[in-house]
């Protein structure tokens, strides 16, 4: 039995990232969650910050330290997108007033740290939101960007188009700049980008099935989940809303249901139309680099029995 692998997530909560978060605790045997970051992305950092201390409370799990990070993107104003998660990121469910404390340090000099005091390749990072961390992270330290194992990121769009506009996904489109520095770094990256996220829907039976378990973690997920698929009813009909982040997670425990090519990806930072797209020359018609693994296909049935399973476990 090999020893579990040491991840990071930095995250936006988020009723999805919030699914992430339990799918990685859930599976304790084969991901340690070493550290949570917080990012300003679904809705502010103080909000995103306090969210992730509230669900590693419910997991009961606050031996995982909390680092708040930025708190705007690095060159433009902040956008966010209550209209999806709420006005407190975690519609759905009333969470009570967080008991534990954020970590002192900011979020980038974590990642840093954490990655540079440990051996080469021991560190994933999981960056379920904008990008703004990675980059900060990797422009005080640029070492990093080799030293870590690989960046698994829910992010980007080709043939789904954009959800915040035509061209752009919103974890990209709120720092496009950040997600440039971070896809031109040489790290390793998996992208779990809508092309496979929008393939991931909630369906009633499911969500059904996990009020089912009657546990106090799968009671609050319900609520969270019932919300947040409200506001895509009307994208996906029938279904429910895209669970994006856990894909991420997802992917670190059974990589087997998904499917990707390993392509040229550049981000678009010119302001405009296309302003955030994430421009994936997937038939190298270009002679650019290939930096990263686009993920193209999940296994959905796959996909949602590994989340209902850590959920069993959570308890
Ligand atoms: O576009 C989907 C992404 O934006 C997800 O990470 C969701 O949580 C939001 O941050
Ligand atoms: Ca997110």
């Amino acid at each position: 039995m090999s020893s579990p692998r040491s991840i990071i997530i930095d995250t936006d909560p988020g009723q999805d990232d919030a699914v992430a978060i339990m799918l990685a605790l859930g599976h304790a045997e084969a991901l340690d969650v070493i550290g949570i970051t917080a990012v300003a992305g679904n809705v502010g950092l103080p909000l995103t910050a306090k969210n992730s201390l509230k669900l590693l409370e419910l997991a009961g799990r606050t031996d995982i330290p909390v680092y708040a990070g930025a708190s705007a993107p690095l060159m433009v104003p902040l956008e966010t997108a209550e209209y999806v998660h709420g006005e407190t990121g975690l519609n759905g469910w009333t969470f009570p007033e967080p008991t534990t404390a954020l970590r002192p340090e900011f979020g980038p000099d974590f990642i840093v740290e954490a990655v540079m005091s440990r051996p080469p390749k021991s560190v994933t990072l999981c960056p379920l939101g904008p990008l703004t961390n990675i980059a900060l992270a990797m422009a005080k330290e640029p070492r990093i960007a080799d030293r870590i194992d690989k960046i698994v990121l829910m992010g980007g769009a080709q043939i789904e188009g954009g959800n915040v506009t035509p061209t752009a996904e919103f974890n990209i489109y709120v720092d496009p700049h950040a997600a440039a520095r971070v896809f031109n770094s040489g790290a390793e990256i998996v992208v779990m980008s809508l092309d496979v996220t929008h393939q991931a829907l909630i369906k009633r039976a499911w969500l059904n099935e996990l009020a089912g378990l009657g546990t106090k973690c799968s009671e609050a997920f319900v609520g969270l989940l019932s919300f947040y698929e409200r506001y895509d009813e009307e994208k996906y009909g029938s279904d429910g809303g895209p669970l994006h982040d856990p894909t991420t997670i997802a992917w670190l425990l059974k990589p087997e249901l998904f499917k990707g090519k390993f392509v040229n990806v550049e981000i678009e930072t010119t302001p405009g139309l296309c302003f955030g797209q994430t421009v994936v020359d997937r038939w190298s018609v270009t002679k650019r680099p290939k930096n990263a693994t686009w993920i193209t296909h999940v296994d959905a049935d796959g996909f949602f029995d590994l989340i209902l399973d850590a959920f069993r476990r959570l308890g």
